[in-house]
Formats: structure tokens, sequence, C-alpha cells
């Protein structure tokens, strides 16, 4: 939960605005984020990797308000789409401090790209890498790039945001020297500036371990290239994946550590071999976003499964947070609108769809007392769940809302009936 209070009723207060108040002028289900947690977690990291570029990972959580909040605490911002890249533009993000990534760049995102002037491109395939080449030399440009490369760790996390083994999509294998190859093609293309490389070897990691080992081995690459071809990289992304605490055994990694760590075995391994420290990088989306953020949701129905458990239903579910459905997510959720003394009875927070797999929080106590029309809160959802939302069952996406100060506004307004209208043309 980011920093609330509870009033003497019961009522949570989240940046200084209750949540009764916040549900009755903005609606449920709601996104909010609390922008002090926001720019608090965002600064913390700048601070942990003084001297690295940290580049917030806009997958997480990307509107025009977050990626001013980015820019103003000196964060870089990480895109991985046109989409991602027409917003941060339209925030105004200058685009040398963007980094654009994607496994699979259209010619159409590649030549945006391109000609705004993007800061730094990450490639991840041979195809890309001829593509952009041609792009860079139609614009007579040669954009900053990196490569992505894939060091065989296998992230202690959900397979489907693991990213570093070698059976999967992303970027170059070190272990069959695609990697080496891919630094030969870029080496070799006239519009194509090789500045370093990049690692990210998954997401929701607790342990360094993976972490450490991705860099010593993405740095010895490193300093391979120097002694084979002569070439130095002056960068070395090492990519996002900072797990954070969604229930109370998760542990994460305090910024600072990984930070020192990472820092000392890319120095070490440099020194070792007579070569400059590159400067580092780092691409935190979650653990920026994914604390600062609850969603407030109304409960409709409360069903007691006799024997079993009791079904709580609330006016969302896995249209704006698919992650318990997608990945065996854990969350934990409360009642926020009012204080109750009533026994707390096994429950099930589960959305308004039309499929058994709607579930929020599979397993939680909630008071007995639960009734419609109470407010229940989910905690650590400002990451991946608003940017993961979709329409299911014609479903308007909920509307985001920044507090502060003991003010509320809204940052992306409620869908209407006439948004989910308004491509169909019949
Ligand atoms: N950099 C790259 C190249 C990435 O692919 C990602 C995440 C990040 C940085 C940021 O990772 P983070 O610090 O947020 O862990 N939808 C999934 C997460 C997918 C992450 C994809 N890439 C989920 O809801 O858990």
């Amino acid at each position: 939960w980011p920093a609330t209070a509870r009033r003497e009723d019961g009522e949570l207060v989240v940046g200084g605005v209750g949540v009764r108040e916040l549900a009755a002028e903005y609606g449920t289900p709601l996104f909010v984020m609390d922008e002090e947690d926001f720019r608090g977690r965002a600064r913390s990291y700048a601070e942990a990797f003084a001297g690295a570029d940290v580049y917030y990972a806009g997958k997480a959580l990307l509107t025009k308000a977050v990626a001013r909040w980015v820019t103003e605490e000196g964060l870089k911002l990480d895109v991985c789409s046109g989409g991602e890249l027409a917003v941060a533009l339209a925030a105004g993000v200058p685009a040398e401090r963007i980094g654009m990534h994607g496994n699979n760049k259209s010619e159409r995102e590649l030549r945006r790209a391109v000609s705004a002037g993007v800061g730094r491109i990450i490639l991840d395939s041979l195809d890309e890498i001829e593509r952009l080449e041609r792009i860079s030399a139609e614009l007579d440009r040669t954009p900053r790039v990196l490569i992505r490369v894939t060091t065989g760790v296998e992230a202690h996390t959900h397979e489907f945001v693991a990213t570093a083994h070698d059976d999967q999509k992303f970027g170059f294998a070190l272990s069959t020297g695609a990697a080496a190859e891919a630094v030969r093609r870029v080496l070799d293309a006239p519009h194509l500036e090789l500045v370093g490389l990049h690692s990210h070897i998954g997401s929701q990691i607790f342990d360094t371990a993976g972490f450490e080992v991705a860099a010593r081995r993405v740095t010895r690459f490193l300093t391979g290239i120097h002694q084979d071809m002569g070439v130095t990289l002056a960068e070395l992304d090492l990519g996002g994946g900072l797990g954070i605490a969604y229930v109370s055994g998760d542990k994460p990694l305090d910024p600072k550590s990984i930070a020192d760590s990472l820092t000392s075995i890319v120095r070490r391994e440099c020194e070792d071999a007579g070569l400059p420290v590159p400067r580092l990088a780092v691409e935190p989306g979650r653990a920026v976003a994914g604390p600062a953020g609850i969603t407030l949701y109304e409960v409709g129905t409360v069903k007691d499964v006799e024997g079993i458990r009791t079904y709580v239903s609330v006016d969302g579910g896995m249209s704006d947070n698919i992650r318990t459905a997608l990945y065996g997510s854990e969350y934990t959720s409360r009642l926020v609108s009012r204080e109750s003394d009533a026994d707390p009875v096994l429950s099930r927070l589960v959305g308004k769809h039309c499929e058994s797999g709607d579930i929020i929080v599979h397993d939680l106590y909630l008071p007995a007392d639960l009734r419609p029309g109470d407010l229940v809160a989910v905690a650590a959802t400002g990451a991946y769940c608003y940017s993961m939302a979709s329409n299911y069952n014609h479903l308007p996406r909920p509307a985001v809302v920044a507090v502060r100060d003991a003010s509320a506004r809204v940052i992306v307004r409620r869908e209407t009936e006439e948004d989910l209208l308004r491509l169909d043309v019949g």
C-alpha cells in the first residue's frame, strides 16, 4: 500500500483524499495513483543508480502525466511500441531521452523513431539491423543503437516474463555466437552507431544472483568485443525486473544494494580487461509504478457458497487486472470505505466477467458483514494493470486518477459507451 491513513470511521485516505470521495466523484472501478509515492520511487532509483541512466519502463504504466513525472524526476523513458512513443512525444519528453525496444518493431515505428531522433534504439534481430540501416540511410540519419543480448540466465520468475534463457524470442544469444554476429553486422552498417549492449533477464525478480550472473556475462562479452574487434562500447543497459511486494511474503531488493553490486561487477570485469567502465543504464518499470497504485472497486454481490467460501463480486475484474488469471499473481485487498468488527471469512474477490477464471484475489479474508455498496481496494496495481486492460465483455476501461496533497485529478478519463462504439462502423 502507498502511504495511506484511515479516518476515524475507517475510510481509507490516499494522497490525502478519502476513497469514498474518489468513488463518488470519479466512479469505480478506479485506478488511483499516489503521485508522491510514484515520484519518490523514481527518485530513489535515480539516486541509487547515480551516474547511470535510469529509464522508466513505460510498459508498466504510461500516460502523459506519468511521462512528465519521470522526466521531471530526472529519469529517461523506455518505450516498446509506436503507441508508447506517441504518448511520450505528446507528453513533451525530449526524443533523445527515449529508448526504443521491441522484438518486432515495424517499418513505421522505426521510421518514426529515427525521424523523431530517439536517443537509443535497442536492436533485437538481424532483420531489424538490416531494416534500420536502410531506413536510416534513406533519412540520412545515424541513430545510436544497443544490441540486446540474451545471457542464458534462467530468472526465477513466471515463464511468461523470463527473457534471458535460450528458448524465447528476444535478443541475440551469447552462447550460440548470434550476439557476436549481430555486433559485426551493426559495425558494418554505416548508418548505425553502435554504442553498447543491453540485457534484460525478466520481471518480478527477488534474488540478486540472476542479475549478477547476467551482468558478468554481458560485461565479459563487452570486453571480448574490445579484445577481438578492437571496439570499445561505452554503454551497458542491464534492463529492468526488480520485484515488488504484492503480498507479505514478497521481499523486494533494495535499489541501492543491487546498484552497488551490479556496478562493482561491471567495474571489476572491465578493470581486469584494462577497459574503461561503460556507462550503466537500468529500466525499472514495476518497481516505480506498481506500489504507487491501488484499484478501487465497489462490491456488487456477496455470495456465500455454503461450506466453501464467500464470493465477493466487484464492478471490474480481469479486464482491469488480467494478472491473476494470466500469471497466477497474488494480491491483497481490504474493505476501505468503513470499519468493520465482523469476523473475517474466507473469501474470493472476483469480477463481473462471464467466466469463472475472472478472479482478482484467490484467497483472502474479508469481514463477514461485507455488503453491496462497500468499497474494496486492491494494492500494488500501479504496474501492468491499466496498461494491460482490455474491453472484454465491452466493459469501458476505468479512469486513472492521480492524488497528491489532498487533491485528485483525472489523468486518463473513464471510457464511455460512446468510446466503445466509436470504432464500430457497422
Ligand atoms: N526492460 C525491458 C527490455 C523489458 O522487457 C521490461 C519488461 C522492463 C525493462 C521492465 O521490467 P520491470 O522492471 O517492470 O519488471 N506483464 C508482465 C510483465 C512483463 C514485463 C515485460 N518487460 C506482468 O504483469 O508481470
